[in-house]
């Protein structure tokens, strides 16, 4: 029987990552992975496949789409005739995805790491070591990490297949739906509801909250509603739904909403109402490997299961279901294996969505801060203010920084415009090494370009911007 140092049960960013840093770190490793795409392995996990990756390529083919048809004119373009080829933009997609899953492979190859394409099941302890299931080849492994992430949520009322749709059915419609329906107004809902919108569907979407993105900042929310209601995205919130029934042709969707009975016709409906964690396979329960109410695998400050030697991390475990924060708990953990200090910071982890305008944060709202008992101070600076923005032909949106009042530690960003995706990552550096509201303000930032709003939000926080 084969031995390894580790082995990885699962090949997504939380897995692929982990397998990557212990082989750097000396270790001899295995990674198994189930995920299948086309009938063949696909390494990389759901957002590879279908998740961050595919959806980021719809979004950008479909906001060249919207470009072309709606904004370039305002740049003394004249198009006429464009139209959408659903396939060619599905095929791009696959390719771009084909690539970087190609590219997992590769960097297993390079790094020497055994690949094994199937399910993975711990089946018991000898000794020191575990014996897994290894896609149907028995092994044996020192120390074994669970990263086998998450599953869409199913509404009970509407199990997906046929015209209900989780993600991957999503960036998969061979045709624009006229009559979009879309449950949930969250991070999928407002990304895959943004694409097929700007390909030409009726987008409407239902959700049980009284608001969305509750985990911004107010004002973010506010203007976000404001730019996605001017596209035409139609939102319900607090609404229940009570029937969804399909036939050949479409869904119905019944739902109340302020006590009005409201029946909706749709051609495809999207349910996006969170993800649950995926445990599938495992042999969690033969083992004994303890996971909390909801399905979570429990693990402490290490990623210890109460399992020796048995760890988790990525979705599988909870927290913010984010690739990045998935792979920073794969290298802690390798590092941690091997006997060094792995940390992740999760006071610092950047949320983005990437909607057009796209939304970014990092840290505590204003909110928050307060609730915290902190004595806040912010600066707030409109991206209509900035002359690259202005150039772009895209002023929406600003910046707002949260810092502390007493020490001027900057505690929070929020973000909504052009381009913020990559506007934050500069904000969050200096707050890994817990730089002040100065520091930012003090940063020299080319001219022109939008990163000179962050500054200016900086500035604001001690009422000094520059341009406003
Ligand atoms: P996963 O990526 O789910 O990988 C788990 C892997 O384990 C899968 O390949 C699965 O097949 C495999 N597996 C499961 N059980 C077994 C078993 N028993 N044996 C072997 N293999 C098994 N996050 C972002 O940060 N940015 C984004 O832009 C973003 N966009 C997203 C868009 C969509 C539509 C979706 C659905 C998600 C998006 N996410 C995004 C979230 C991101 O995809 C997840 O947070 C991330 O994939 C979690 O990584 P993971 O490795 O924990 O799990
Ligand atoms: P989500 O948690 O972001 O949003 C789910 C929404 O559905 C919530 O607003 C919730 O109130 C609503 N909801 C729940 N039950 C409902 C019901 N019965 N009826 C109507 N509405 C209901 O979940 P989503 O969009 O499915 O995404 C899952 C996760 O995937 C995200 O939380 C995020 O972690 C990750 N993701 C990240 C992306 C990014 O980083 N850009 C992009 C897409 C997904």
């Amino acid at each position: 029987m084969d031995s390894y140092d580790v082995l990885v049960i699962g090949g997504g960013p939380a897995g692929y990552v982990a397998a990557i840093r212990a082989a750097q770190l000396g270790f001899k490793t295995a990674c198994v992975d189930a995920f299948e795409r086309n009938g063949k392995a696909s390494l990389g996990g759901t957002c590879l496949n279908v998740g961050c990756i595919p959806s980021k390529a719809m979004l950008d083919s479909s906001e060249k789409f919207e470009m072309i048809t709606h904004e370039a004119a305002e740049h003394g373009i004249q198009v006429s005739g464009a139209s959408v080829d659903v396939a060619k933009m599905l095929a791009r997609k696959a390719g771009v995805v084909d690539k970087l899953t190609g590219g997992v492979a590769y960097l297993f190859k390079k790094n020497k790491i055994t690949s094994f394409f199937g399910y993975g099941k711990l089946l018991r302890q000898d000794g020191e070591e575990w014996v897994v299931d290894a896609a149907g080849t028995e092994v044996k492994a020192r120390h074994v990490i669970v990263a086998t992430g998450s599953n869409p949520r199913a509404l009970p009322l509407a199990p997906f297949g046929g015209h209900v749709v989780e993600n991957s059915g999503a960036l998969e419609f061979t045709a624009v739906p006229q009559q979009l329906g879309v449950i949930g107004a969250g991070v999928i809902g407002l990304e895959l509801g943004s694409v097929w919108r700007r390909l030409g569907a009726q987008v409407t979407v239902l959700e049980a909250l009284p608001g969305f993105l509750m985990a911004a900042d107010d004002g973010l929310a506010k203007e976000a509603l404001k730019q996605f209601q001017k596209q035409g995205l139609d939102f319900h919130f607090g609404v229940n739904i009570t029937k969804v029934e399909q036939d050949d042709s479409g869904v119905s969707v019944t739902y109340t909403e302020k006590d009005a009975e409201v029946t909706a016709r749709f051609d495809k409906l999207i349910v996006s109402i969170g993800r649950v964690p995926n445990t599938n396979g495992l042999g969690a329960d033969a083992v004994g490997l303890a996971l909390d109410e909801r399905g979570f695998v429990k693990v402490d400050g290490h990623y210890r299961t109460n399992l020796p030697n048995v760890y988790a991390i990525g979705d599988v475990i909870g927290g913010a279901m984010l690739a990045h924060k998935a792979e920073e708990e794969g290298v802690a953990l390798a590092e941690m294996i091997a006997g060094q200090a792995g940390h992740v910071n999760y006071d610092v982890i950047p949320w983005v969505i990437y909607t057009s305008p796209e939304i970014a944060w990092a840290g505590l709202s204003e909110k928050q801060a307060k609730e915290k008992g902190l004595t806040v101070k912010t600066g707030q600076f409109p991206f209509s203010a900035n002359g690259r923005a202005l150039g772009h032909g895209d002023p929406r949106g600003f910046v707002k920084v949260v810092a502390d009042a007493q020490s001027d530690r900057i505690l929070g960003v929020h973000m909504i415009g052009s381009g913020v995706s990559e506007l934050i990552g500069e904000v969050v550096a200096i707050m890994e090494f817990g730089g002040s509201a100065e520091d930012l303000a003090r940063t020299v930032h080319a001219h022109p370009t939008l990163s000179e709003v962050v500054k200016e939000a900086a500035l604001a926080t001690d009422k000094r911007s520059l341009h406003m």
